[in-house]
């Protein structure tokens, strides 16, 4: 809804302009001087000033110099009586947008404001605009920001040469996204888009998903395998999260990516391919290199075009999109209406400093999305690891609610296999460490089905209540919830959780 400001002395005309407004939605608030005017815009979020010219205290013409000082974007829309139209056309020398004649007339008026707020859009639109970045069915790039709008102009550019391009930016930043954007908007986007996963794979059997290899190469080698270069001829190979690779494999990927041949495993023929290659890490190349983890010529050979994405707490002006973005898919999957995100609870998201960034602000959401009982997000329903920042800054939050009120509702006959052995575990309480532990419940989520994203969130939420358990201490939680320090560590990263936020 649009936020209008009405501004004159006499309260007769204020009244009638601001009924006029309110039954055509508009929000309207109302200031019977330029200088209540100017403090109001100072206060709020407005999109469009009505301003009379002659007023006490601060005429229109000076108020109209300050807001659009504070505010550029505000539109200001002049209420002149006949006599002082010469005071309005200097007003729009000064960046008014127009002027009414008084007596005001509602259907007038109404009229000029919209179309006041409709050339404004299209002028921000156009200003904003960004090269249009097309991406496979249902995902979308959102970024509005300065530096994601660089991003996007990067991709523009990149997607069209062959070279080969490394991706880099902290764990969850849209990595995997810009390779896929990269692919999509390639001359390449109707052949393969392939992904090797460099730190999921065991040694043992990198080389081989790479190159592939011939029946009885190796032992348990029964079959001929297909590596994936070759699988990815005449399209796109991504090489995420390259800095886990081994110095052994480095050689041979070298070698591969610049003769663009390769033998498989147990073969004596060589295969020629024709692969784009993008590769992509989180880790710091530069220092590997420094104590022989990664070899200086691979780094070169696909540092050629590096793009480096900001994590989300640089640009922070993207939180507000990409939540947008998120609650409209989360509406289509959930089936559920949610319209926004409440004023403190986008607060408490703007002082969060989002270690796992995109992924994270993802994962709260969805979080939010299912237990929020109201139509909008509220601060209720962000977790604690969120909010600590706003606390710790003073900001003033809706009450938190104990997680326990959205218990375990998980009924085992209504799953099969592994999905009944965690919604077994829950409903048992069995895998409550103890005291306390238990305190955030975990409500299966049936609109989704997905065994993944249902796992996924129960280990977060585990995660989090051992941490809580445990005042934040890794060894003593690992120790407890039994699981390896290692995977403990992995998790807390993959989830974008940070330990210290559960210290006390
Ligand atoms: N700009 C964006 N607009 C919409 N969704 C985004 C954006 N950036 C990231 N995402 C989403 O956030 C999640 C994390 O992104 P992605 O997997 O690409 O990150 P990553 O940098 O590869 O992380 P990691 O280093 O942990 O592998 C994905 O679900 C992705 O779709
Ligand atoms: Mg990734």
């Amino acid at each position: 809804m649009y936020r209008v400001l009405v501004v004159d002395d006499d309260s007769d005309l204020r009244l009638t302009v601001a009924s006029a407004l309110s039954e055509n939605h508009f929000q309207v608030d109302q200031a019977s001087d330029g200088e209540e005017a100017v403090n109001r815009v100072r206060a709020g979020k407005y999109d469009l000033v009505l301003l009379d010219v002659n007023m006490p205290r601060l005429s229109g013409l000076e108020a109209l110099k300050e807001i659009k000082a504070h505010d550029p974007s505000i539109i200001a829309l002049i209420l002149t009586a006949f006599a002082n139209v010469r005071d309005a056309v200097e007003a729009t020398k000064q960046g008014a947008y127009n002027y009414l004649e008084k007596p005001i007339k509602a259907d007038n008026l109404v009229y000029m404001v919209e179309k006041a707020l409709k050339a404004n859009k299209m002028v921000k639109d156009i200003a904003m605009s960004s090269p249009i970045i097309k991406m496979p069915g249902g995902t979308e790039f959102v970024g509005q920001s300065v530096e994601m709008k660089k991003v996007f102009s990067v991709i523009d550019k990149l997607s069209r040469v062959e070279t080969a391009v490394l991706i880099r930016g902290e764990s969850g930043t849209g990595k995997e996204l810009v390779a896929s954007a990269l692919h999509h908007n390639s001359p390449r986007k109707d052949n393969r888009f392939v992904t090797i996963n460099c730190s999921a794979i065991p040694e043992t059997l990198i080389e081989s998903e790479f190159f592939g290899h011939e029946k009885g190469a190796f032992t348990g080698a029964d079959q001929r395998k297909i590596g994936k270069f070759q699988y990815a001829d005449g399209g796109t190979l991504f090489l995420d999260e390259m800095g886990d690779i081994s110095m052994a494999m480095q050689v041979k990927l070298l070698r591969a990516l610049q003769e663009k041949k390769f033998t498989p495993i147990g073969s004596n023929r060589e295969i020629e391919v024709n692969v784009r290659i993008i590769a992509a890490t989180n880790r710091n190349l530069e220092e590997m290199i420094k104590k022989n983890e990664f070899r200086e010529d691979l780094f070169y050979r696909l540092n050629v075009l590096p793009i480096q994405l900001p994590p989300l707490r640089d640009r922070k002006s993207d939180i507000e999109h990409l939540s947008k973005y998120f609650i409209e898919k989360f509406n289509t999957q959930h089936r559920k209406n949610i319209t926004g995100i409440s004023a403190d609870a986008m607060e408490a998201m703007k002082a969060h400093q989002w270690p796992g960034n995109i992924r994270e602000l993802e994962n709260v959401i969805e979080h939010a999305f299912v237990i929020e009982t109201a139509d909008e997000i509220t601060s209720e329903s962000l977790p604690e690891t969120v909010l600590a920042a706003a606390r710790a800054k003073g900001l003033t939050l809706g009450k938190v609610l104990p997680a326990a009120a959205f218990g375990a509702e998980a009924s085992a006959s209504e799953l099969d296999d592994g999905d009944a052995d965690i919604a077994l575990s829950v409903a048992n309480g069995a895998l409550n460490l103890g005291e306390g532990l238990d305190e955030s419940g975990f409500k299966l989520d049936f609109t989704k089905l997905d065994f993944q994203a249902n796992k996924e969130e129960f280990e977060k939420r585990f995660l989090i209540s051992a941490l809580k358990a445990f005042n934040g201490r890794i060894n003593q939680t690992a120790l407890h919830a039994n699981i390896p320090k290692k995977t403990l560590l992995r998790k807390l990263e993959k989830y974008g959780i940070v330990a210290k936020d559960f210290t006390e």
